[in-house]
């Protein structure tokens, strides 16, 4: 199903597989826009933590077991980066099959992957049809286009319809043709190759402005796939008690822009750091704008 962009299939999936009151995973820190979804919904929003390997599975059963819906993004998890395990893959399959749940899998940024092959999504991997699978031209063409899609298991496609079209039928066709064409005649897969090289040197350019300028200061995380990748500061970090939060938001003056990690936290004890994204920051651009990052957390 042809949606606009992958937030409007977040609420489309929201509105057909949940009702107020349902719990569903959702990962801790995670996409700030998916938990206000959730909420706006009347649902449980249940923060399951995320470490190197991804959605701790069994952390989820532990606090929600019977949640109608666990809402992931494997590839390239938003924000800390990481890209979750097969053997995670196939307990949260595995769970999904015995509590009788769904997986939904936010795809928002798989077509670039740096230094390894591209790995099997949920929804490929799953042999009982309990993943719907999100994605979206937003990352690889432009957020503007608005335009996404929603792989849905065959016997959910009639209720998916019917809220789809409560809503706003579809997305311009005018634009849906457009980029029909533009695939067709192959410009979409040269796209993609040519960005992927692009996005690479711009993603080692900001690893080696970032080591060369705080060496073990920032940990940086999934700079392996993606747009951007994320650094984290020690927790013994206190910079005259200003937060990522302030920090970013000084940045934003100098149009330095970057995206605070702790409000991706819904729980107590947030970490605190940034997402900074590469895709339009050229090379030569690179060191100058870490620079003003070294400045603006010393200051
Ligand atoms: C994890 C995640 N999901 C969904 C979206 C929404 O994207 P779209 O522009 O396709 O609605 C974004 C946008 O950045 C995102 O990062």
């Amino acid at each position: 199903m042809v949606v606009s962009g992958s937030q409007q299939a977040l609420d489309i999936v929201t509105r057909v597989l949940l009702d107020p009151g349902d719990a569903a995973w959702m990962e801790e820190p995670c996409y700030p826009l998916m938990r206000s979804l959730l909420i706006g919904s009347g649902c449980r929003a249940i923060p399951v933590p995320v470490d190197e390997e991804g959605l701790d599975v069994m952390a989820g059963m532990r606090l929600a077991p019977d949640a109608r819906a666990a809402f992931v993004t494997p590839s390239h998890h938003y924000a800390l980066g990481v890209t979750m395990s097969a053997s995670r893959r196939f307990q949260l399959l595995e769970w999904s099959r015995q509590a009788s749940s769904w997986i939904v899998e936010d795809d928002y940024d798989s077509e670039y992957r740096f230094d390894t092959m591209p790995i099997p999504s949920l929804q490929g991997l799953d042999p009982c049809d309990r993943v719907l699978y999100i994605g979206t031209f937003s990352k690889v063409l432009r957020p503007s286009l608005r335009l996404g899609y929603i792989v849905i298991p065959a016997d959910l496609v009639d209720r998916f319809v019917a809220v789809r079209f409560s809503m706003d039928i579809f997305p311009s066709y005018l634009f849906q043709e457009a980029l029909t064409d533009f695939m067709h005649d192959g410009h979409f897969a040269r796209h993609i190759r040519r960005m992927r090289a692009l996005y690479k040197s711009r993603r080692t350019a900001l690893v080696e402005c970032l080591r060369a300028e705080f060496g073990d200061f920032l940990q940086i995380h999934g700079s392996e796939a993606g747009m951007h990748l994320t650094v984290t500061l020690p927790p013994s970090f206190k910079a005259g008690a200003l937060s990522d939060v302030a920090i970013a938001t000084r940045a934003a003056q100098d149009k330095l822009w970057l995206w605070p990690l702790s409000p991706c936290y819904t729980n107590g004890k947030p970490r605190e750091g940034f997402i900074l994204g590469f895709g339009n920051t050229p090379e030569d651009q690179m060191p100058n704008a870490v620079r003003r990052l070294r400045q603006l957390l010393s200051a």
